[in-house]
């Protein structure tokens, strides 16, 4: 099984075991692929959402999964794109790096991420490819779990975007471009 890898899709209709939506920090829904995982869910997962009272840019919450085919989702608010030179590569890094944490903690095997702030928030996806690869890459570098990741993208470009970022700073010499 590759532990990283990018693929095209709805994050609603993962098999992961968890399912990262990219949140606000009121955790109680809103358009996007928060619209579409909480859709997805059920009612069940905003009564839950409800419970968490929020959840800071940057760190992430954990629920049930519901009605969805994942076990979990991991509620991550990322930053709004502000022009760049207010922190948002380093709050979008923490979300990813908040997300595989807590994964791991929980013994979870396989998380799916969706392109996080790069949607409503605005983040441009190549800048954000960059910064979400390289905590990913890092992480996996220093666990043992999760044991698969992947970027599930909605869109067949920003997939490319994703893929061309891997390739240029993680497809080593054996090949292993994606
Ligand atoms: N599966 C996978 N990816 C999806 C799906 C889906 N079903 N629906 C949307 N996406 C993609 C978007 O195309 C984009 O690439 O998720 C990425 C993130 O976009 P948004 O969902 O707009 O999230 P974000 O940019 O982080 O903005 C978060 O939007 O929905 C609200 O409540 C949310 O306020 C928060 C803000």
């Amino acid at each position: 099984m590759e532990r990283f890898s990018i693929v095209v899709g709805d994050i609603t209709c993962s098999d992961a075991e968890a399912i990262v939506n990219a949140a606000n920090t009121t955790l109680l829904g809103g358009s996007g692929v928060d619209g579409a995982i909480h859709r997805a869910a059920g009612p069940q997962l905003m009564a839950e959402c409800r419970t968490l009272g929020g959840c800071e840019t940057g760190q992430a919450k954990i629920t049930g999964g519901f009605r969805l085919p994942a076990k979990y989702v991991i509620h991550t608010p990322g930053p709004v794109w502000r022009g760049g030179s207010q922190g948002e590569a380093a709050l979008l890094a923490s979300c990813y790096r908040s997300c595989l944490t807590l994964a791991a903690e929980r013994g979870i095997k396989s998380v799916d991420f969706p392109s996080v702030s790069t949607g409503v928030y605005g983040y441009p996806v190549a800048q954000a490819a960059s910064v979400a690869l390289k905590a990913v890459m890092e992480f996996l570098a220093d666990h043992e779990l999760p044991q698969r990741v992947r970027m599930v993208c909605h869109t067949e470009s920003t997939a490319a975007v994703y893929r061309q970022t891997y390739n240029m700073w993680y497809a080593g010499e054996k090949g292993e471009r994606l």
